[in-house]
């Protein structure tokens, strides 16, 4: 069936074909036939093997990645795909509307994206308020948060932590974002001085919280093998419970399309093996102590399983989900047993 709309929908612009998606996929959501359908088309199993990673008992170990569904929109029909956690974000304090469009790119031939969004979002209040009035149950929640564009470095503490109080209490995990190339020197967030001010902060802030709010960090796949290792025992010193690996790529590695020279961070199939190196890293680094949800060129049960096979204890799309569409779910779910 998505073989039959995907050419329809790539004819159209890319971030438009998107929300067309998003609505489509709420919309049908609204009945429970409409959800039955979308588990239908999926192949999602019925029966589902809970596993417990950071805390939380996850129904799956298939999440949807960061950006999808960044202001929470379609939750429902999202959790109706099969999806055992849902992230969305990243989140900023204020409403932004991102850069100038054209902003997201199909590089169709290589299975690929190249997006340079950066971060538009209805932000925290507006967020928090949709979380509130709408819980999506049997689906874990991560809400993925970052600094907004005017904010300079030195005060992005602030920022993550008025997220972190604002949304923490709607949401069952928190992704703190320090690695999307689209927010001028967002990712100079990961080094050593500025990580461990950050985790500090954020750490102490949570003790706020009236229940311990899991916390996992996102990084960059462009970091050096020293850069990840800093990053990764800052990380674990802190007391964080995860990371996710990884965001978007700058390197242009494997794709051949002219529209590689557009700006933007590069996902999907070209980033996968960068994503993997850097998982095999982080789990040999923590002699797997620290979980690590992996994400980045996962477009099949293969990909998802080599994830897993390197230590990762949930894995997570995006791109693929654009080519593959719905189907993938199931078949990856299928592959993980
Ligand atoms: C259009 C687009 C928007 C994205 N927005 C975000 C975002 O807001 N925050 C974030 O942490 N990651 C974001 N990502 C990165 C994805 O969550 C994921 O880490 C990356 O795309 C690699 O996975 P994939 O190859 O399965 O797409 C975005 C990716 C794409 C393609």
């Amino acid at each position: 069936m998505y073989a039959r709309l995907r050419p329809l929908l790539f004819r159209v612009d890319a971030e438009q074909a998107h929300r067309a998606t998003l609505w489509l996929l709420e919309a049908l959501s609204r009945v429970a036939l409409g959800r039955r359908v979308i588990r239908q088309i999926s192949g999602s199993p019925r029966t589902q093997t809970h596993v417990e990673v950071i805390g939380l008992s996850f129904p799956n170990r298939l999440g949807l990645a960061a950006g999808y569904d960044k202001d929470g929109r379609a939750l429902r029909g999202l959790a109706s795909l099969g999806f055992g956690h849902l992230e969305i974000g990243t989140i900023t304090p204020l409403a932004q509307g991102g850069n100038p469009r054209p902003r997201l790119f199909r590089l169709v031939e290589e299975e690929a994206l190249i997006n340079r969004l950066g971060f538009p979002n209805a932000g925290g209040e507006s967020v928090r308020d949709r979380l509130r009035a709408r819980r999506t149950p049997g689906v874990v929640l991560g809400v993925n948060i970052g600094k907004g564009k005017e904010t300079p470095l030195e005060s992005a503490p602030g920022d993550y932590g008025r997220l972190l109080l604002a949304l923490g209490p709607w949401a069952d995990y928190v992704a703190i974002n320090v690695s999307s190339p689209n927010t001028l020197g967002l990712r100079s967030l990961q080094g050593r001085v500025y990580l461990e001010g950050l985790l500090a902060e954020l750490v102490t802030l949570r003790a706020r919280l009236d229940r311990r709010l899991p916390m996992l960090v996102k990084l960059s796949p462009d970091l050096t093998e020293a850069g990840l290792d800093e990053a990764v025992d800052v990380i674990e010193s802190a007391g964080v419970e995860g990371v996710i690996a990884t965001n978007t790529t700058l390197a242009r590695e494997g794709v051949e399309s002219p529209l590689g020279s557009e700006a933007g961070g590069l996902s999907g199939k070209p980033l996968f093996r960068r994503a993997l190196a850097a998982v095999e890293r982080i789990v040999r680094r923590t002699q797997g102590r620290l979980p690590v949800i992996a994400v980045g060129g996962i477009r099949g049960g293969k990909e998802a399983r080599a994830m897993r096979e390197a230590g990762a204890a949930l894995v997570q799309v995006y791109t693929g989900l654009v080519y593959r569409g719905p189907a993938l779910v199931g078949e990856i779910l299928e592959a993980l047993g």
